[in-house]
């Protein structure tokens, strides 16, 4: 009699052999065996009230210690996924939620540039200076003090703000404390952090026009009024904004080397500039993206070096190093410092530690201004390689503007040209890059390529602007060159 009962209820632990799969990459086999089981039972393969094997059998089953499934047993019962009965065993849960089939997120029209010339965003990554950094990460991560692995100044590191401060005053005219500045992750979030700080949804801000796309973006996500303002040789028409809106509660510039059209903005014009901010009590938030680069004469003073007060100074070392570093820093005035220290509390309240202060490590062991140095002479190459290519191809169907600073330069179709002519050729040549028309809110006059040429060799360079002078001169002929003026 006794015998039977043995055998009957090895039976019924037979046919329960479970079918679940442990995760050999999982060290602990307690939580190879709960993680297979919780999987099992939340996506039905388990159903609700199925008595789970002894503990032994299922050790058995699975090749593991007892020790683990009993584990793994009571973590399973703390989550509610299994039932205890009093001398019964254990059975999966009567309720359970219904299970779900994770669902891919629509298709999202993300544009990542990629690594054909003329995409922006792209440069020449020095392997000396990533060895560095990855040496000084590793310094800073073993040799970490408690307070190091807590929380921290929102501002960021102030061993890297030192640093920028330095850099700031020795470099761009503008003479901080560290005290003013914050460390950020890139220039959009310098400028989502002016913005929550500084605005009201609704408020109007002057935009340069062309301008940049994605502080257009930020501004206009965040409820800003964008007015468009022209730019001309001198930089961004002063007299247009105040006819535009003259109460406008700020305003976005790069006036070292103004984006996409490469003009550096007159004295006159930053003069102008300051004294309207001061009359409409505005703010001017200055984006000061690519001044390091400059291949003629002296670094331009930044506006925020000569009429601090009402201007906020947003720099990055995206395009001193890469992009992906996504580090950047904002300079405020003394008296909105505060402000904007809050706004960046209530977000991700403080950059990431280490990679802050290995970075302020190699600006200290003047690593980056060793880079800078060796960078600029092959980014002129690169601008010098592409301008006499396209003069070369192009036969005066491109004019250009190749700036005496800056990572890109803007080559722009003749009067007249077609509408959708720049979009057809882009894809004829088989070039990445932003056409001109993108960066205008208002669309007025030719239509041109905005052309990166900082993360390309020369060679490739060269052919991508063959190709791109060719394709102009073929799509301009097959839509109709009577219609259009060579420039
Ligand atoms: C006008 C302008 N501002 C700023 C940046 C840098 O932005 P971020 O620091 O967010 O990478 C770029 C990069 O291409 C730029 O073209």
């Amino acid at each position: 009699m006794q015998k039977k009962a043995t055998t009957s209820r090895q039976r019924r632990d037979d046919v329960l052999a479970l079918p679940i799969v442990l995760d050999p990459a999982v060290r602990s086999q307690s939580l190879q065996v709960h993680g297979a089981l919780r999987t099992g039972i939340v996506d039905g393969l388990l159903v609700p009230g199925l008595r789970l094997p002894s503990t032994r059998v299922l050790a058995e089953q699975l090749g593991v210690r007892r020790n683990a499934i009993v584990a793994a047993y009571e973590a399973l019962l703390s989550d509610g996924l299994v039932e205890a009965r009093h001398g019964a065993g254990t059975y999966v849960a009567a309720q359970l939620p219904t299970p779900r089939t994770p669902v891919p997120a629509a298709e999202l029209d993300i544009r990542i540039p990629q690594t054909r010339p003329f995409a922006l965003g792209v440069t020449l990554v020095d392997p000396v200076v990533l060895k560095r950094l990855a040496a000084a990460s590793r310094r800073r991560i073993a040799q970490a003090a408690p307070a190091d692995l807590g929380y921290a100044d929102p501002r960021g590191s102030l061993h890297l703000r030192t640093q920028v401060a330095r850099y700031l005053a020795a470099n761009r005219g503008v003479r901080c404390d560290p005290s003013c500045i914050l460390i950020v992750s890139g220039t959009q979030h310098g400028l989502r952090l002016c913005i929550d700080a500084l605005l009201k949804p609704g408020d109007a801000v002057w935009f340069e026009d062309p301008g940049y796309v994605a502080s257009r973006h930020t501004l206009s996500t965040t409820g800003a009024r964008l007015v468009p303002v022209p730019v001309d040789n001198e930089g961004i028409v002063v007299s247009a904004g105040e006819k535009a809106d003259a109460t406008a509660r700020a305003v976005y510039v790069t006036p070292s080397h103004q984006f996409p059209t490469g003009v550096a903005m007159s004295m006159a014009r930053r003069i102008g500039l300051l004294d309207w901010a001061r009359r409409a009590n505005a703010y001017i938030f200055e984006d000061d993206y690519d001044s390091e680069y400059r291949f003629a004469g002296p670094p331009l003073t930044a506006l925020a070096g000569i009429g601090g007060e009402r201007v906020i100074y947003l720099g990055t070392f995206g395009k001193t190093l890469f992009a992906g570093l996504r580090l950047g820093y904002l300079v405020a005035p003394p008296a909105l410092v505060a402000r904007v220290v809050a706004a960046r509390a209530a977000q991700d309240r403080f950059p990431p530690a280490f990679i802050q202060d290995a970075l302020a490590d190699l600006m200290a062991d003047g690593v980056i201004a060793a880079h800078m140095r060796r960078m600029r002479p092959r980014y002129r190459q690169a601008r010098d390689v592409v301008a006499e290519a396209l003069a070369k191809h192009a036969k005066g169907l491109l004019q250009l503007s190749a700036p005496a600073q800056g990572l890109h330069l803007l080559a722009t179709l003749p009067p007249r040209t077609p509408k959708g002519a720049a979009r057809l050729i882009r894809e004829r040549a088989g070039i990445e890059c932003r056409l001109l028309s993108d960066a205008r809110l208002v669309q007025r006059g030719p239509d041109g390529f905005i052309l990166g040429y900082s993360g390309f060799a020369a060679k490739d360079l060269a052919d991508a602007a063959r190709r791109l002078g060719r394709a102009a001169q073929e799509v301009l002929r097959d839509v109709g060159a009577s219609r259009v003026q060579k420039v």
